[in-house]
């Protein structure tokens, strides 16, 4: 990290309505504070209702003239956007690891793939083109009968991203968004709003016409149903937890919803898997930003003839793992918040009463904990179904490759799923039966690269995100239809 770089600490952060950085009448703000630090890293706006409410009239009335644009000037305002992140980026990179505790250099990382993301999404969406059928293809008819399908925007998205990406997963949704004709109202994580208020400073530095983004800021027992719920409201794109998920999907208007979740990612490791790679990934995939990635591998089943050989591996790749201050770009790094790691450690402790073994780890500082692995770990604890969001995982032996798969299965979620096999027939094998939206096969779960189908399965979610599927999912086809008489 570049010295002399902390420069805004403890500024008042506004929120963003048509085109102006406002304060909130409510005259109410809410404290950031460091994760890993005692010290507050800025506050922003608790908004009311009544200004939620003027965010989404200020997009209703923006979109009407934003969707007008060419799609190639819409990816103008999107290019000078990248432009100004590009300039930002070490700011912003600061910003997200003071606020979120990501490592400096994953926090550049972020940057960068979010820089990525906008330029392909752009490129991705003025390729996209619409189809034209003829009617002779059904029984009965003719040629005189031209459909003509495109793709059109659906009107304003709500944008509502988590604090472990709060940079991409936010552009994720609002480059899709913006790029196809949309207005956004953008409701970052209150931890991580203000490394999303930066990356849209950049965005309003890029010219975009006022109301075509408002940034939302507040607590969500004011202004959470409320936003959900309004009719101003056409599309939802949601990443965040199982629980919020549902409440989001039951409050929803009849309207598209794109939610990706929670999930409790397995990684199958059959006999003839090689335990090098295998143990490489599954430490990396499990552990990098401390297991705070809805992606992250949360338990391993092994063949219980391997099992001692891949747990010596893992306590092996474990030594490499770096612990502390993320701005010494450490792998373990303090969680997110006290609560959060008071609920990991409930975890662990709950495997311990229930006899697992532990193989290391189980020790805490605040809300910094080490990297934990528990070998023998049965249905009957709470950490071989619950998702941590920590560094914790679970060996979980078994007999055959079905009882793994039996096991994965029950699960309430269904993100990902690793397989690790030498024999690739079986590896797909396996991968067909397994209920998650992607399986990896020789590798850790992950979500990139950003332009793959990215799906959530069961509690894991609904819809199917990635570059052009998520422009997809904001748009709506457009049938018109030629009748020569
Ligand atoms: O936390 C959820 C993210 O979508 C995970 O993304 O696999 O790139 O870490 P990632």
């Amino acid at each position: 990290m570049k010295e002399g770089i902390y420069l805004n600490l403890n500024k008042n952060y506004r929120f963003y309505i048509d085109g102006m950085w406002e304060e909130s009448k409510s005259k109410e703000v809410i404290k950031i504070m460091s994760p890993y630090k005692d010290e507050l890293v800025g506050t922003v706006q608790a908004i009311s209702k009544d200004e939620a409410d003027k965010a989404i009239q200020s997009a209703k009335i923006a979109q009407k003239e934003w969707e007008k644009l060419s799609i190639r000037d819409r990816g103008n305002y999107l290019y000078h956007w990248i432009e100004e992140l590009e300039k930002s980026k070490e700011d912003i990179a600061t910003t997200i690891m003071q606020e979120v505790g990501k490592g400096f250099q994953d926090a550049v990382k972020e940057v960068e793939r979010t820089i990525d993301l906008i330029r392909f999404t752009i490129e991705e969406a003025i390729h996209l083109y619409g189809e034209s059928m003829l009617g002779e293809n059904f029984p009965g008819g003719n040629r005189s009968k031209i459909a003509i399908s495109h793709r059109v925007p659906l009107g304003v998205v709500l944008a509502i991203s988590p604090f472990n990406y709060p940079v991409n997963l936010s552009a994720a949704k609002i480059a899709p968004a913006l790029i196809s004709g949309n207005a956004v109202v953008f409701k970052p994580a209150t931890q991580g709003a203000i490394s999303g208020i930066k990356m849209i400073e950049a965005l309003d530095r890029a010219g975009l016409p006022k109301g075509v983004l408002n940034v939302v800021t507040g607590h969500g027992s004011v202004i959470g149903n409320y936003l959900i719920e309004h009719q101003g409201i056409d599309m939802i794109s949601f990443t965040g937890g199982s629980g919020t998920g549902k409440r989001i999907a039951k409050l929803a208007n009849m309207i598209p919803l794109v939610m990706e979740l929670g999930g409790k990612d397995p990684a199958i490791v059959v006999k003839d898997a090689n335990l090098d790679l295998a143990a490489k990934q599954i430490v990396s995939g499990a552990f990098s930003y401390s297991g705070q990635r809805c992606t992250a591998i949360k338990r391993v089943f092994v063949d219980e003839m391997i099992a001692d050989e891949l747990i010596e591996k893992l306590s092996e790749e474990l030594k490499n793992v770096t612990i502390g201050s993320p701005e010494e770009n450490k792998m373990i790094v303090p969680l997110i918040d006290q609560k959060s790691a008071d609920f990991v450690q409930s975890l662990i402790d709950d495997a311990l009463e229930k006899n697992a073994t532990l193989i290391t780890g189980n020790q805490r500082e605040g809300n910094l904990i080490y990297p934990t692995l528990l070998d023998h770990v049965t249905p009957n604890m709470r950490l071989a179904w619950e998702e941590p969001f920590g560094p914790v995982l679970p060996i979980i032996r078994v007999k055959t490759v079905d009882e793994a798969i039996e096991m994965s299965n029950q699960s309430e979620y269904g993100l990902q799923a690793s397989i690790f096999s030498q024999d690739i027939d079986q590896a797909f094998i396996i991968a067909e039966k397994i209920q998650a939206g992607s399986v990896q096969i020789n590798g850790r779960t992950e979500r990139g690269p950003d332009h793959f189908p990215f799906i959530g399965t069961k509690g894991s979610g609904m819809g199917t995100q990635g570059v052009r599927r998520s422009i997809e999912s904001m748009t709506r086809e457009k049938v018109t239809v030629i009748n020569i008489n």
